[in-house]
């Protein structure tokens, strides 16, 4: 008899339907997947036999083929274990059910229970769209499936209990929130600006870059606090629109990386991989293509320490999705694009020994391995940066000041207004921040005062400025404007975006 049962499959980010069909015929007992299963599907078979033996069914004897469509689409990973369970129990009439408007998902461990499964958010989420409302997912992942409203969530903690389901031996296990879990506060971040003495400049120029989701650069000696800035900037950044977060937890939910008690990642990524970083690590790939570093840090920063290490291959990778922020990764089976909007923080020292230019200590590099260190980095990467900041080394006396600067909540308050004036003048487009304004906004949004245009000009000619440098510092001064609410820029405003402009550090 053929039975079919609905299923989901993760490509890329967004989800597919499957049907599997099992039909169990009379023959030599065999039992055979086809339908482009990986390794991962095909081992669904010593899975699904010992989960059936041992949650209280027989598992038939027979000639058993299942199929997964669309053929076209190659199935990876264990959530087919338990649509290919339920599609084997209906053909062999061990329950009798109307599975065709039900999604099935989840893994089988040997003794019937279900586990965890990677990508629950993204399957859900397509399963409600194409109009499959009851999903039967495992009990770890109900969390996880509820994000999506109006879905009916049918949580089953093993085979056994939804047998006893279909047969209407209980009645059916339902989702329960746990609603003062479900709004938890964030945990207090514990790198506050306050406590960062001096360098009143460069948490300005966060603050800036926070505003307008720009990307920044901090150079400077040793021990100046570079790496302790940059770590603080996540207290400044505001907090994700409920839009951002399901889609930042898509991502991390592809990637097998959400916190079990995490259903909804409502903080901003901040992601510091280390230099010794592969390319298919910062962004992505894999025999089937996952996301990496730049899409995990999705709607968040990605933080570069030591950015020179990074090596120029490493860094050369990142300027495609710097500019169009996402990333297509193409294999033979086809591509998958992964979203990557993200904040690049980078902090550096400028030259190996790290006292390049330092007025109190000399630098002991010869000039030749100087420039090599800068080479590293690349004219066109150089070219994408909006913010350069140098970090210089902080005296005793400001050191040893007891007094604390201005606490992060207030420099976040006011990044909030600036994102909120940029919300409403990208209503009812994509664009979420100024940094991801293309061309034709700039000529719309960015208009200068009368003054401003003479700077510009002058700027242009005496810093040899690229066309891009031409539109990134018009962006940042709109940011800069946002942040003192004038609707048009001000030649003072678009002055410190030009003095942010990074040095040709070849
Ligand atoms: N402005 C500052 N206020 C308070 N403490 C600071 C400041 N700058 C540095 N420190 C102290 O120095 C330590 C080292 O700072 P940090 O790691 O940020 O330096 P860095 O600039 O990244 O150095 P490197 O170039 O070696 O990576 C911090 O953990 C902190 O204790
Ligand atoms: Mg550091």
């Amino acid at each position: 008899m053929l039975a079919k049962v609905m299923s989901c499959a993760v490509v890329g980010l967004e989800g597919a339907i499957v049907e599997v069909e099992v039909d169990i015929s009379p023959g030599l007992p065999s039992f055979t997947i086809v339908g482009l299963p990986d390794a991962a599907v095909q081992e669904a078979r010593e899975r699904v036999r010992a989960a059936i033996r041992n949650s209280g069914c027989t598992f038939p004897m027979k000639r058993i083929v299942v199929n997964l469509a669309p053929a076209d689409l190659k199935k990876a990973g264990p959530a087919y274990d338990l649509p290919i369970a339920v599609g084997i129990l209906l053909s062999s009439e061990q329950i009798y059910a109307d599975a065709s408007q039900t999604i099935f998902l989840g893994e089988l461990s040997l003794d019937g229970s279900l586990r965890h499964t990677n990508g629950v958010l993204p399957m859900v989420a397509l399963a409600y769209k194409e109009g499959f409302f009851t999903i039967i997912a495992p009990d770890a992942d109900a969390k996880e499936a509820s994000l999506i409203e109006g879905a009916k969530i049918i949580p089953i903690t093993s085979l056994p209990q939804l047998v006893s389901y279909f047969r209407g031996e209980i009645p059916a296990p339902e989702y329960k929130p746990d609603e003062a879990e479900d709004y938890a506060p964030p945990a207090p971040t514990t790198a506050d600006l306050a406590y960062i003495k001096g360098q009143e400049h460069v948490k300005r120029a966060l603050e800036v870059a926070a505003a307008g989701g720009h990307n920044i650069i901090m150079c400077g000696p040793p021990g100046s606090g570079k790496t302790l800035l940059s770590r603080s900037l996540a207290s400044i950044l505001p907090p994700m629109t409920t839009d951002e977060a399901l889609e930042v937890t898509k991502i991390y939910s592809v990637s097998g990386l959400l916190p079990s008690d995490t259903p909804l990642i409502r903080e901003r990524p901040f992601r510091a991989p280390h230099y010794t970083i592969s390319n298919a690590g910062l962004v992505g790939g894999g025999h089937w293509p996952r996301p990496g570093e730049i899409s995990l840090s999705h709607h968040g920063v990605l933080f570069l320490d030591e950015l020179p290490e990074f090596g120029h291959a490493v860094l050369e990778v990142l300027r495609q999705p710097l500019e169009d922020k996402r990333v297509t990764i193409s294999r033979a089976q086809g591509s998958v694009t992964f979203p990557a909007n993200f904040m690049l923080v980078g902090a550096m020292n400028p030259c190996p020994c790290g006292y390049y230019g330092d007025p109190f200590r000399p630098c002991t590099c010869p000039p030749s391995l100087v420039s090599r260190y800068r080479r590293r980095i690349s004219g066109p990467f150089i070219d994408r940066v909006d913010i350069f900041v140098e970090v210089p080394h902080i005296d005793y006396e400001k050191l040893t000041d007891d007094r604390l600067g201005e606490k992060s909540d207030k420099a976040q308050a006011r990044v909030k207004a600036a994102r909120s004036i940029q919300r409403k003048r990208f209503q009812g487009t994509r664009l979420t921040c100024n940094t991801e304004m293309t061309p034709s906004e700039v000529r719309e949004f960015c208009q200068l005062e009368e003054s401003g245009h003479s700077l510009l000009k002058a700027a242009m000619k005496q810093l040899y400025l690229s066309a891009r440098a031409f539109h990134r510092i018009l962006k940042l001064a709109r940011t800069i404007a946002d942040l003192e609410n004038t609707d048009i820029i001000k030649a003072h405003q678009l002055a410190e975006a030009i003095q942010y402009r990074p040095r040709q550090l070849v």
